[in-house]
């Protein structure tokens, strides 16, 4: 056998969780940047935001330096106060709690749709109290939550939403893509989401003071008006710079090619699991058009997900238990 044959047969396939798909696009964008100059603050940026609205239909967008930031500075738009109770989905990434205990509020869990791993709106209902301010909802795995539902609950409780669709650039609620339904909408775009610019998140609403509410938290809490060494509020250095967004520039150019392939991988994984006794991810319908993030089964009971993990690993198939309830950690 010769070397090249003995390196084959020695080479084990493995299938990661995710990667990133950069392109010599991606790659000439994020170069022009570099030799621009502009590192930080600079045109990139708002072209980026302006491609956000152009795929999500919002009215606006603010670009910031990861979901997580996203999600605070939306706590920040929905004046949350210490005491405050805000209503979200324990079935999520640790970071749609932690956004309301940053303002010193406290994250209230109510009970998930078992069909769609997304909140139940009943049960968000039930769990508002005198102290109740916010609602988070997650479209967990990409999969729109129940939005109409959600606001109407939102509307006579007189509460703010915030939907978390960091999984879910693409996605569409009733026939219209997620972040285009007027209230703040996070989006993030860490390099294992549908388009990354390494890290990096955004916020899109349909209101103008939000926006440029956002814009200033965001930059040290610098208003419009003031120079870079007058801070009109308290804020953050929750920016994203421009080599990101030029990144992002190029991913969001063939978010549809993504897009499209990623479904295209999660359709040969029904193919294949069509006869094994695993739950597979639930199927669009008339209202929800799922973006593929990571594609979850659910096992039976009597299976030892640990053992699945481990023995899918050995065949150099990652895999991860997704979620661990954010009630029970
Ligand atoms: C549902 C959800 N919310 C929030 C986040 C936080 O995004 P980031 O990692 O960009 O801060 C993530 C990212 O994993 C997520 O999946």
């Amino acid at each position: 056998m010769n070397r090249r044959h003995a390196g084959l047969t020695k080479a084990v396939r493995t299938i990661p969780l995710s990667s990133p798909w950069i392109d010599e696009r991606d790659e000439e964008l994020v170069l022009e940047t570099l030799r621009s100059g502009w590192l930080s603050l600079g045109p990139t940026g708002p072209r980026f935001e302006e491609a956000v609205c152009d795929v999500t239909g919002a009215r606006h967008c603010a670009a910031v330096s990861s979901g997580t930031a996203g999600l605070h500075l939306s706590m920040r738009l929905a004046g949350i106060e210490p005491g405050d109770e805000v209503i979200t989905s324990p079935y999520s990434f640790v970071a749609s709690a932690n956004c309301a205990i940053y303002e010193g509020a406290t994250p209230v869990f109510a009970d998930i749709d078992p069909r769609t791993y997304n909140l139940d709106p009943a049960a968000v209902e039930a769990a508002v109290t005198p102290r109740t301010t916010a609602v988070v909802a997650v479209d967990i795995f990409g999969y729109p939550c129940e939005l109409d539902a959600l606001l109407d609950v939102c509307r006579r409780q007189g509460l703010f939403l915030v939907e978390d669709a960091c999984e879910a650039l693409g996605a569409a609620y009733k026939g219209q893509p997620i972040g285009s339904h007027g209230h703040p909408t996070v989006f993030a775009f860490y390099p294992n989401k549908q388009i990354t610019t390494g890290e990096g998140g955004a916020v899109t609403t349909a209101d103008t003071d939000q926006h440029e509410l956002l814009v200033s938290l965001r930059n040290q809490g610098r208003l419009e008006t003031s120079s870079w060494l007058l801070h009109g509020r308290l804020g953050y250095n929750y920016r994203l710079d421009d080599v990101s967004a030029a990144l992002g520039l190029g991913q969001l150019e063939r978010l549809g090619e993504i897009l499209a392939a990623r479904s295209s991988v999660a359709r040969r994984y029904d193919d294949l699991l069509a006869n094994v006794d695993v739950e597979t991810p639930l199927p669009d319908d008339d209202e929800h058009t799922r973006s593929w993030f990571v594609y979850v089964v659910k096992l039976p009971a009597a299976v030892d997900r640990d053992r699945v993990i481990a023995r899918l690993a050995e065949r150099g198939v990652a895999s991860a238990p997704y979620l661990p309830s954010l009630a029970l950690t």
